[in-house]
């Protein structure tokens, strides 16, 4: 197994040991790493999934075996996020980006809704939002290059919306809520990069959806969990494959699902319980964020952190260097220490270091070992 990196201290040579299967630290922001006794179950199960005579990538939908991988995948992510019984929990397809369309092409129709926006993503909603009625930007970073997240607590909402919706990270720029909001609004939440992360009182949610991509399994899978009374707003004419409350009745079967992708977040889920839970992924966010947030602290200003401190993420660090000559540099030399996957969203620029569940401590160590031995270098 990995072990923490050797550091050769002015030198530039940091020493990574190796990953299992001479594996890179893959810090990409997703699709990403995923947790090797997954990968391993997976590559075990391929050709003969546990005695079907088959792999999961052959199998009907409508078979046995597929009925019972989508059945213990919706039991184990109930237990993970105590899901309340009056919720459902649905795999879909198109990505969260098609929530973005169904939500309000569900429950917007022509009226108003709240949207806090805190990054890219938000934003993205909001562009959809605006085809289907008239959407309140409340809250809006932009001006500070959505560096930065507001006390949920403290924005006026419109008394008529249909809902308010929000993103509790941002995966690009690496800000973060830290709670679940406690509000009399409907309250939708995009959770894709950071759910399994921390425990979520799903009760305060109407809608919390996600994209399998970081936290959770391969892409393919959207997960949607929804409480039981949305079903009913949900417009009679609905076109059938963006109609919730079918895909509801059909148990997320009313066409093809992506079964190997949700096969693959039933593995996580299994793995998530049996090391921790939440609570523990929650305690390893932190301690492998802190890592990389006391290099950059720790740098002088060598390193200029994108998130103000209290909004930082857990799960996407996003910092800049002085220059973009010393940004490619950065990366150029990091990919010889298999740390990948490195460079900053277009839009932000500079590094981005996505370490979602399965990212390793050590690898996390061996970046901040990394990142002081390059400042001092270059600094
Ligand atoms: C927070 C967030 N929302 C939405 C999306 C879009 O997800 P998808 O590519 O699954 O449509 C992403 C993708 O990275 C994301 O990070």
């Amino acid at each position: 197994m990995a072990r923490s990196a050797a550091s050769t201290e002015g030198t530039g040579k940091t020493l990574a040991m190796s990953q299992p299967y001479d594996r890179t630290y893959n810090f990409s922001a997703g699709p990403c790493t995923l947790p090797v006794p997954v990968l391993e179950q997976a590559r075990d199960e391929l050709l003969n999934h546990q005695g079907a005579g088959m792999s999961v990538l052959e199998m009907s939908h409508r078979s046995d075996p597929f009925e019972a991988i989508l059945a213990q995948a919706q039991a184990d992510l109930r237990a993970l996020l105590s899901i309340p019984a009056n919720y459902k929990v649905l795999f879909l397809q198109g990505g969260a980006s098609l929530q973005f369309s169904m939500i309000p092409m569900c429950f917007l129709r022509g009226g108003t809704c709240d949207h806090v926006v805190t990054g890219s993503w938000g934003d993205r909603a909001v562009e959809s939002a605006c085809l289907e009625g008239c959407v309140n930007r409340i809250f809006d970073a932009k001006a500070t290059r959505y560096d930065r997240v507001p006390d949920l607590h403290s924005l006026a909402y419109d008394p008529n919306a249909a809902y308010m919706q929000f993103t509790s990270n941002e995966t690009i720029q690496g800000v973060q809520f830290k709670g679940d909001p406690s509000l009399k609004q409907t309250v939708i939440c995009d959770m894709s990069s950071d759910i399994l992360s921390r425990p979520v009182d799903v009760s305060r949610y109407a809608v919390v959806f996600a994209g399998a991509q970081k936290n959770m399994g391969p892409a393919g899978a959207t997960v949607v969990i929804m409480r039981e009374d949305m079903f009913e707003r949900v417009p009679q004419n609905m076109h059938p494959m963006l109609d919730y409350r079918l895909q509801a009745e059909n148990d997320s079967m009313y066409n093809t699902p992506p079964c190997f992708s949700i096969y693959m977040c039933g593995l996580v889920y299994r793995y998530t319980l049996a090391n921790g839970g939440v609570a523990a992924a929650q305690k390893a966010s932190r301690e492998k964020s802190d890592l990389i947030y006391r290099a950059i602290d720790g740098s002088g200003d060598f390193y200029e952190g994108h998130a103000q401190r209290d909004c930082r993420s857990t799960m996407n660090v996003t910092f800049r260097l002085p220059s973009d000559e010393l940004t490619g540099a950065f990366v150029k030399e990091a990919a010889t220490l298999k740390l990948d996957g490195l460079k900053g969203h277009r839009s932000v620029g500079g590094i981005r270091a996505s370490i979602y569940n399965a990212f390793p401590l050590e690898g996390c160590q061996v970046m901040a070992d990394f990142m002081g031995d390059f400042a001092k270098r270059k600094g």
